[in-house]
């Protein structure tokens, strides 16, 4: 979401007459679009506004860091500006203020979810994020994102089709649509599995849709076999866990069990053929044993996931959780980390090996990093493979997986 709405931001000033320069050196202005979500995040934001400051750069701190902290971060980052996350619509008119009487401020007001009429697709962009709800009602108590995005709004799905059409009809062909709980979804008439069918129905050169994040409390059945007869939504799941033990996810409020999520994690498996499952965990939760670990790895055994964000719990001022008295040493959550990333690889390659010898369509995103002299792209399914060559990114091309190099599967196209 951030990535998105530095995007549409950088956009909206470049409309203005700013003009925008990579070099450091050069700029004059720097924006800085923030993270709240872990600490590190947070700490490596303000050093940076820091550091800019003492070469004199006029410095704007935006996203959930600047709502969350508000006026506070105009000391603590000595930033000259600090914009909230649903204040971006006024940047302009802050910025000339600030240009013309050098007033330092903080705007964190509710205007609503940030757009911007018709984006124009850079040059050679084939595929786009669609903001469709933004803010949270779920309170997990880890999370500083209800704090940060604010209450659960939805966009009109008309004006999200429409916004859609837009983008397709300038060259992108496949949209990742965004929200904190997507499943949640609902604009007074459509929920969000009759917005899938919407987008599926009346877009003419979207190949694929896909979104983030859903919740595992909110996925419905209607969600998941939309997905299953569909050619256009990609058939991946990102179905965040958290923990597996039952104490925890109730310290946690996530609002299902550990039986529950497996149970949909495998009716996921079962009903989406071919689907692709990754999640988000946390160790080291308060009040996290050695017991409710290994309900954690149990979880990762009987899903079985094709890849996941593993985090050590990160304490955030401001949420139930950092006044949970029994926090868990740092010690004890990098061990439990490296133990839960082991698990996990070993079951991510006894997934990616069923996909040797067969066929699969990948869309191409660009030139590989790693592999020298081979492109990157995704699956069908979501997964990255490796294909020898190059090829223009957004293009599809068939093949075989022959290899598995690390954890990527290298596609032979015949
Ligand atoms: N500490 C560690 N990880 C966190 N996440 C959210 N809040 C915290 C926290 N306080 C993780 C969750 C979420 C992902 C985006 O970040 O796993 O799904
Ligand atoms: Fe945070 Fe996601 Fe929970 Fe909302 S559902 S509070 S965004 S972890």
């Amino acid at each position: 979401m951030n990535e998105h709405d530095s995007e549409l931001i950088r956009q909206k000033l470049i409309n203005q007459g700013y003009i925008e320069t990579n070099s450091e050196k050069h700029a004059e202005i720097i924006l800085i679009n923030t993270c709240s979500v872990r600490k590190k995040a947070e700490e490596k934001a303000i050093q940076y506004s820091r550091q800019m400051k003492n070469k004199n750069k006029t410095v704007v701190m935006l996203g959930c860091l600047a709502q969350h902290k508000g006026q506070e971060l105009l000391s603590i980052s000595k930033a000259d500006i600090v914009i909230g996350t649903r204040s971006y619509e006024k940047i302009i008119d802050i910025l000339l203020d600030f240009e013309k009487k050098g007033t330092k401020r903080a705007i964190c007001e509710d205007l609503g979810i940030f757009q911007l009429k018709r984006r124009k697709v850079r040059e050679g962009e084939f595929s786009s994020y669609v903001n469709i709800q933004q803010g949270c009602d779920n309170f997990c108590t880890f999370c500083v994102v209800p704090y940060t995005r604010g209450r659960e709004t939805s966009r009109n799905a008309y004006d999200i089709l429409e916004e859609v059409i837009e983008l397709e009809e300038q060259g992108i062909i496949e949209i990742t649509l965004l929200g904190q709980n997507v499943d949640s979804y609902f604009d007074g008439k459509y929920d969000f599995s009759d917005l899938l069918k919407l987008l599926e129905d009346n877009t003419k050169y979207i190949k694929r849709i896909k979104f983030t994040s859903p919740n595992p409390r909110d996925m419905t059945m209607k969600v998941i076999k939309t997905i299953s007869n569909s050619e256009k939504l990609v058939r991946w799941i990102h179905l965040p866990l958290q923990a597996g033990s039952n104490k925890i996810l109730r310290k946690m409020n996530r609002g299902y069990t550990k039986e529950e999520y497996i149970y949909q994690a495998l009716t996921i498996r079962d009903l989406i053929k071919d689907v692709s499952i990754t999640t988000d965990i946390i160790v080291g939760f308060p009040y996290e044993t050695e017991e409710d670990f290994y309900e954690t790895l149990d979880v990762v055994k009987n899903v079985k996931y094709d890849g996941a964000y593993m985090f050590k719990y990160s304490k955030r001022e401001g949420t139930p959780a950092s006044l949970f008295k029994e926090q868990v040493d740092e010690e004890t959550k990098g061990r439990r980390l490296r133990e839960l990333i082991e698990n996990v690889n070993n079951y991510i390659m006894e997934r990616r090996k069923l996909m040797l010898n067969r066929e699969y369509e990948v869309l191409i995103e660009g030139e590989s990093k790693k592999d020298i002299g081979y492109s990157v792209g995704k699956t069908f399914n979501n997964i990255s493979v490796v294909v020898k060559g190059f090829f223009k990114p957004g293009t599809i091309v068939k093949g075989i997986v022959k290899e598995i190099r690390g954890h990527t599967p290298v596609l032979n196209i015949a």
